[in-house]
């Protein structure tokens, strides 16, 4: 599809095997988000139609991908499927150290246990919620250093998800001793999906290794964010994505990795090194939490799916696709004076509901209410990103993350023309309480309820 003449964009694969969606009368889903406290985590998979909840674990498996899994080999200790995996990750990653996990959280909580102590900091573009939640779980501080242009959701700008790096230097000259690491998280999810430059990596890199302090990538979405660097980035143009992504990962001493989402499976995922020490460590903490280091927390057929999944997700073709089929998302409720942060990402659309809703403060949780709408309307999925899962959030954002090959372009303009009947009566919307609230996350289980 390099000179795909037409405008129409479509899926470059066919369809082998579905799974039917359930429909649900307005009345069963106003029954149902009651029932879940207005938390739309708590739904069940039978009460949603569309479900823009996550691109985590909820891709569709090639043909390939599912063949693979009979390949695997489930011996406890030095498995042939390890072999395939280390491979295929050492290939694109470079990376001397690599370790299985049963999903990215699970390499956060190994970096927390064994690179963190109490009043440690670690800086990043921005955390996501579970880096976060690990990094305080250990007593240490999660500092977010977006770059300026991600605080308004309406500048173009091609990489939005950079670090500021006057930021850096500050945090670098005031606090080089209880900095334990740098991270960038490629692409910026919790900051829009925005892509990183390769020129903030570098820049990065560079700061990081001056002061002697280690720079991870959470490369959950590296794919993608290798995709717009070879597309927008000046110089890459001509580069293979294998040749961006190694890159990448060249600049870093380490990595973790969700392959829940670029490495399209249902689950696992992989923690790096280049230290061989720290490597050390990661292996006996790996054994206490996730597994033998041959297979770290997942069946050798996982390893096998997900060797597959990290080649396949550098297919030029499935990521033109990717990525403009985001964009045709975004560009459908942009139509219909839906406000969405621009420009699009990689993975979803995220709207601002700060903006759709400006009757509504950050305490009554624009995006939960928008969410919430668009669920009772039309059983659409969405999950916020605003001040109920960050509580001191600079943007009110509803994103919809799209599911890898799951959903086709009819699914999508479903879902605009629920958006559209929402924006005709936006301003009335009722705002959000909480009912109930555990200590961390909160979002993932908290209860609300409308305000008066
Ligand atoms: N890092 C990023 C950037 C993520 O988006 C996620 C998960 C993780 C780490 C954790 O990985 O789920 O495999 O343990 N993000 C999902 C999401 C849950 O919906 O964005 P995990």
């Amino acid at each position: 599809m390099e000179n795909w003449p037409f405008r129409t964009i479509i899926e470059p694969f066919r369809i082998k095997s579905v799974e039917a969606i359930p429909f649900l009368t307005e009345t069963e889903r106003q029954e149902a988000i009651r029932r879940a406290g207005y938390n739309l985590f708590r739904l069940r998979a039978q009460e949603v139609t569309i479900d823009l909840l996550t691109d985590s674990g909820t891709g569709a498996m090639s043909a390939a991908q599912w063949s693979a899994l009979m390949q695997g080999d489930e011996t406890y200790a030095g498995s042939r499927s390890h072999e395939r995996w280390e491979k295929v990750v050492r290939r694109l990653t470079g990376f001397p150290y690599i370790f299985p996990v049963h999903q990215g959280r699970a390499a956060e909580r190994i970096i927390a246990k064994t690179m963190l102590g109490g009043g440690a900091v670690v800086l990043n573009n921005t955390h996501f919620d579970t880096t976060r939640a690990n990094i305080e779980q250990a007593g240490a501080q999660a500092v977010d250093l977006p770059s300026p242009l991600a605080r308004d959701s309406t500048t173009h700008a091609p990489f939005k998800g950079d670090m500021d790096l006057n930021a850096l230097e500050r945090a670098l000259k005031e606090d080089a001793d209880r900095i334990a690491m740098v991270m960038l998280t490629l692409t910026n999810n919790a900051a829009g999906g925005q892509p990183v430059s390769m020129a903030n990596i570098e820049a990065v890199s560079a700061r990081a290794k001056k002061a002697g302090i280690p720079f991870f990538l959470d490369a959950a979405r590296f794919a993608e964010n290798a995709w717009f660097i070879h597309t927008r980035e000046p110089g890459y143009a001509d580069w293979s994505l294998e040749r961006i992504v190694r890159k990448m990962f060249d600049l870093a001493d380490g990595c973790t990795l969700s392959a829940k989402k670029d490495g399209v499976v249902h689950i696992g995922g992989l923690l790096a090194t280049r230290d061989e020490d720290l490597a050390t460590r990661f292996r006996a903490e790996l054994i206490l939490g996730e597994g033998f280091p041959t297979y770290g927390g997942l069946a050798g057929r996982d390893l096998e799916a997900m060797a597959v999944g990290l080649e396949e997700t550098l297919d030029t073709d499935y990521l033109r696709y990717r990525t403009q089929s985001i964009q045709y998302f975004a560009e459908g409720l942009q139509r219909i004076g839906i406000p969405v942060v621009q420009p699009p990402g990689g993975h979803a659309v995220f709207i601002d509901a700060g903006r759709l809703l400006p009757h509504l403060a950050a305490d009554a949780f624009p995006g939960q209410a928008l969410a919430i709408e668009l669920y009772i309307r039309g059983g659409i999925r969405g999950v916020e990103i605003g001040s109920l899962m960050f509580p001191n959030a600079t943007l009110e954002l509803l994103r919809l993350a799209v599911p890898r090959r799951v959903y086709t372009q009819s699914h999508i303009d479903y879902v605009i023309e629920v958006a559209e009947s929402i924006r005709r009566d936006a301003d009335r919307i009722p705002g959000y309480r909480l009912v109930t609230e555990p200590p961390f996350l909160r979002h993932f289980h908290a209860t609300l309820a409308p305000l008066a």
